[in-house]
């Protein structure tokens, strides 16, 4: 496989759950991050209900199919009553051939069970991704938001190759034994919201203002006390490394992504086509074993500053 360590680009966004992104601005985002060297695409059929699937077709099209490598998901099916959970066998293959058609493709790069479905063995679930990679309907397997035991069940047969969590320097959500696994067994990880969209970024501390529809503003780590304790460090512990460097902080949120053990690409969605570039730095930040100590202790710090103040950890103190 061509794939490197490196960013891919996240099409939630484009679902226009933050700053509007329309047709036009998507096709670009996604024309910036081809040529920039970028490859991974990761989107999901319930982005926009579909509609994210159907954009990427359009924009795609011109595109040499080698060009770029799309990942798309199973797991939820839309119903009168709204969605649901499901990975059951017959639920997947439909959602396959759904995306599919959406996508105007014959095949899936990668093709991963959204969220773990707890009424469905999840054998079943693997069996109907198994069967699709047969079928030269998809050409990968991963899973995604899983815990160590729920991707070691879903990995019995070997078969899972890559695994998308939540993950960034704020938001340390697995573990060494996670990687450890993850190393042992091939598992590529591809770690999501790792800018923690745009805690870890510029915008933090200009001063981040969010219209009224913006998702964030439903999210507990978007709560104003939250999040000017966040700019304080942000300001204090990441913009100096990022003034040192000359890079933006979103470089750095990701390079320290990427340095992690097993950690193969990170995620990251735009709404601008600055951002990609602004995003695409991380790649220009040279090794440094100096660089990775500081912003591991930028991370001790913060945790030792949440937990006098409130006892809670991090992870905790965001999600109260
Ligand atoms: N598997 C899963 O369950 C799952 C769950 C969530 C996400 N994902 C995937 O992971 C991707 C990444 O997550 P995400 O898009 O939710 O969050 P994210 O990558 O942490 O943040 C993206 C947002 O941050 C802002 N941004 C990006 N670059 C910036 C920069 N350089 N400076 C300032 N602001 C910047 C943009 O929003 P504004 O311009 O509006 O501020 C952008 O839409 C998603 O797009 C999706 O593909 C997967």
């Amino acid at each position: 496989m061509k794939l490197v360590k490196g960013i891919g680009l996240g099409t939630f966004p484009f679902a226009n759950p933050f700053t509007s992104v329309d047709e036009r601005m998507a096709e670009k985002i996604v024309g910036t991050f081809l040529d920039l060297g970028g490859m991974f695409i990761d989107t999901s059929p319930t982005y926009g209900s579909g509609y994210v699937e159907e954009l990427l077709g359009k924009i795609l099209k011109k595109y040499g199919r080698s060009t770029y490598f799309l990942n798309t998901s199973c797991g939820y099916i839309q119903t009168k009553e709204g969605r649901r959970i499901s990975g059951k066998y017959q639920d997947v293959v439909d959602n396959c051939n759904k995306s599919l058609k959406r996508l105007g493709l014959d095949y899936i790069d990668l093709y991963i069970s959204h969220i773990p479905d707890s009424s469905t063995s999840f054998s079943e679930t693997v069996q109907a991704l198994e069967a699709l990679m047969k079928q030269g309907k998809i050409r990968q397997i991963g899973v995604s938001n899983v815990s160590l035991n729920q991707l070691k069940e879903y990995n019995a047969t070997g078969s899972i190759k890559f695994v998308h969590n939540r993950f960034s320097l704020l938001n340390h959500s697995f573990d060494k034994t996670f990687t450890d696994y993850c190393i042992k067994h091939d598992v590529a990880i591809v770690s999501y919201q790792v800018i923690e969209r745009g805690l870890l970024t510029s915008k933090i501390v200009n001063g981040l203002t969010l219209k009224s529809t913006d998702l964030r503003n439903r999210k507990p780590e978007f709560t104003p006390n939250i999040v000017q304790d966040i700019s304080i460090w942000v300001r204090d512990y990441l913009q100096p490394v990022s003034d040192r460097l000359n890079m933006p902080l979103s470089a750095i949120a990701i390079w320290w992504a990427l340095k992690q053990p097993a950690v193969a690409l990170c995620s990251i969605g735009a709404t601008q086509v600055s951002q990609v570039r602004e995003n695409f730095c991380a790649l220009s930040i040279e090794e440094s074993k100096c660089l990775l100590e500081s912003l591991d202790r930028a991370y001790l710090e913060l945790e030792t500053t949440i937990k006098n103040r409130t006892s809670l950890s991090i992870r905790e103190f965001l999600t109260n």
